[in-house]
């Protein structure tokens, strides 16, 4: 979710009116995921190096976050919605931290689609603790190094049990992850669109899910394999 801060400068306003406008957003994208069949999308909404911002800045981020969560329980509820956090959610403040959990905990026997909010979140850091973690589990004799394969790896991440992402949209212009889900968008399509996401509207959204419809898949494969295989 980028350009907040670009969309709110292009207008005199201040970053954080960027941001406010920007969580009006979310739920027009969840509702547009959960009425098209999406069963999982995750939301970038502050990553391990956003601390590096200005102080007044984390902290109306944060009380945004409080505010937006509050806002929306009942409507996630309604959706049945199933609310995740990937990333140090110890390392947040209670009035975010706390408010989470509870809805994590309230919202865990939801199936049908999923929320996974990325706070506090890079995928450096998720795999060096997964590495920390199969590196015990090696001494403690639990794993032998040489049978660790890539579910094993997976089963370490913070988005073990989930799916992988097959659609990335990145906003505002930018081309780059960022220290995203790195591993587990091996496969995955990326959309880039120039829209500020305080400007992401349903229809933006659509577009971005009918590039994505028109990507060829291969995962290695050769274009004629995958048009042999293709049920028609
Ligand atoms: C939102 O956009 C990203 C969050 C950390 C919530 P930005 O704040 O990065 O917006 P730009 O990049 O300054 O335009
Ligand atoms: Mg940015």
């Amino acid at each position: 979710m980028d350009g907040n801060g670009r969309w709110a400068a292009a207008r005199h306003l201040p970053r954080l009116e960027g941001h406010r406008r920007g969580a009006e957003r979310i739920f027009d994208v969840v509702d547009c995921c959960i009425d098209q069949g999406v069963s999982a999308l995750t939301l970038f909404a502050f990553s391990a190096e956003n601390w590096r911002r200005p102080v007044e800045e984390v902290t109306g981020l944060f009380k945004l976050g409080e505010w937006v969560l509050k806002a929306n329980l009942a409507r996630l509820h309604r959706r049945k919605v199933r609310l995740k956090v990937i990333g140090d959610l110890e390392a947040m403040p209670d009035f975010v931290k706390n408010p989470l959990k509870q809805a994590i905990t309230d919202s865990a026997k939801h199936e049908a689609f999923t929320l996974i909010v990325a706070l506090n979140y890079g995928a450096r850091q998720e795999i060096t603790t997964a590495v920390k973690n199969l590196a015990a589990e090696a001494l403690a004799g639990k794993i032998k190094p040489e049978n660790i394969g890539w579910d094993d790896i997976a089963n370490h991440l913070q988005t073990s049990g989930l799916p992988d992402p097959d659609l990335i949209i990145r906003t505002s212009g930018e081309h780059r992850l960022s220290n995203f889900l790195l591993l587990q968008s091996a496969y995955a399509e990326i959309v880039f669109t120039p829209v500020h996401w305080p400007d992401f509207t349903k229809e933006e959204f659509t577009k971005a899910l009918s590039e994505f419809g028109k990507r060829e898949r291969r995962f290695g494969m050769t274009h004629e394999q995958i048009n042999h295989t293709k049920t028609p």
